[in-house]
């Protein structure tokens, strides 16, 4: 399949220094592609790059510059022969946005809008995009299918996807030489199976992997579990957990559609919802040790469990999660306890 792709392109990938960023840019090049990396590094380490290195033999272009600026931008068009754009840069915070809106429709809706316009002046429109499976809404039965309307976003991170799924609608039906790719993601986890790239958020983290793995390498002392008396099978969240490295590659099985103009939305998950405790309870047999924790009161606008629909992408392009969350947790392990303090 990826070989149907053609693999001989110039790719930007803003963001590339980030988490699923650096992931999907070690199967760029290994498939063949030339990489220009835009990165303002804000939430992210330069050393990933010689990680980048040391696992494909190969080096990407590293700009280190922001996506609202539309100097820089028309620079890198000039100076590389840019065939597509994968564009993962962005703040991801929830409860932060919440607290700093402006900060976040500025950088991911504005970001956005700038690079569009940079692509536009440079004649490139095959974007694909890092959206996220919240802009299905609060109300939306699960599993979450793409025939969906987006719903209401309980805040403004998930608010500046939907945005920017609806700019780029309206860009490409104002333009049909446009060819967007919008890629619902699920809760992307686990690491490179070298041990040598992975997730490593800045202070104490907000998602349940980083916070657990903390717990296990004794960086945090407890997890606290958000609510146990939900609908669910025992009560605590479920949901659609995939390995990283099957997200990178979603994305190189999406290029395919890059030729076909229009807008083509896929989610990009396992399918199979999956609990806080039995996340826990599996993480605890991979590591072989018993993890402290304890129940809390359930997390503001957390929703009680939601999974993808995950065919479209599996009859449209040939892809499926392929790793189980077995191999998530113990890839997970692997870079933790080769890199306790992450980069640094
Ligand atoms: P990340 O923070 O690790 O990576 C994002 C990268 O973008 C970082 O390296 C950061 O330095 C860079 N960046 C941010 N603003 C920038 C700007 N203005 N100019 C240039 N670079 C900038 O996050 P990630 O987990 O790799 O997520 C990548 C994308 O996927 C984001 O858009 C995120 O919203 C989306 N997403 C992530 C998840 C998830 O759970 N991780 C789920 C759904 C969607
Ligand atoms: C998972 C479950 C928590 C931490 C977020 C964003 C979403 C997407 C992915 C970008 C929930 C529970 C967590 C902890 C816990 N990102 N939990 N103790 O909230 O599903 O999704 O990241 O698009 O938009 O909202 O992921 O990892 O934060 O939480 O019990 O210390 O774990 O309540 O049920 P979430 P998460």
């Amino acid at each position: 399949k990826l070989k149907e792709c053609g693999m001989t392109k110039t790719v930007l990938v803003t963001g590339g220094a980030g988490y699923i960023g650096s992931h999907t840019t070690v199967e760029l090049l290994q498939a063949g592609c030339s990489v220009v990396i835009l990165d303002n590094l804000c939430n992210s380490n330069p050393a990933v790059l010689e990680r980048i290195y040391s696992i494909t033999g190969k080096k990407p272009v590293f700009i280190q510059g922001d996506l609202r600026d539309a100097a820089c931008l028309d620079q890198v068009f000039q100076q590389h022969p840019i065939d597509s754009v994968i564009h993962f840069a962005g703040l991801k915070a929830v409860g932060e946005s919440v607290q700093q809106p402006l900060r976040y429709y500025e950088n991911n809706v504005c970001g956005t809008l700038t690079l569009c316009q940079a692509m536009e002046r440079a004649g490139v429109r095959r974007l694909i995009f890092s959206s996220s499976a919240t802009v299905y809404g609060e109300e939306a039965p699960v599993p979450y299918v793409e025939t969906l309307p987006r719903g209401t976003t309980t805040n403004p991170y998930g608010t500046s996807k939907a945005m920017v799924e609806q700019l780029l609608t309206d860009l490409q039906i104002a333009d049909p030489r446009w060819s967007v790719v919008l890629l619902r993601y699920f809760n992307p986890i686990g690491a490179h199976e070298s041990g040598l790239i992975g997730e490593d958020p800045q202070g104490i983290p907000n998602n349940l992997m980083p916070y657990m793995t903390q717990v296990a390498i004794g960086r945090l002392q407890e997890l606290s579990i958000f609510g146990d008396d939900y609908p669910t099978t025992d009560g605590t969240c479920e949901r659609d957990y995939l390995h990283v490295v099957d997200l990178a590659q979603g994305h190189l099985q999406s290029m395919q559609k890059l030729g076909a103009p229009g807008v083509h939305i896929y989610n990009l998950g396992t399918g199979q919802p999956v609990s806080v405790l039995s996340m826990l309870k599996t993480f605890e047999q991979v590591i072989q040790q018993s993890l402290p924790y304890r129940m809390a009161a359930r997390r503001a606008g957390d929703l009680p469990a939601f999974w993808a629909d995950a065919s479209k992408a599996n009859i449209e392009l040939g892809w499926t999660a392929k790793r189980p969350l077995k191999q998530m947790l113990e890839d997970t392990w692997r870079w933790q306890t080769l890199n306790p303090q992450g980069f640094n």
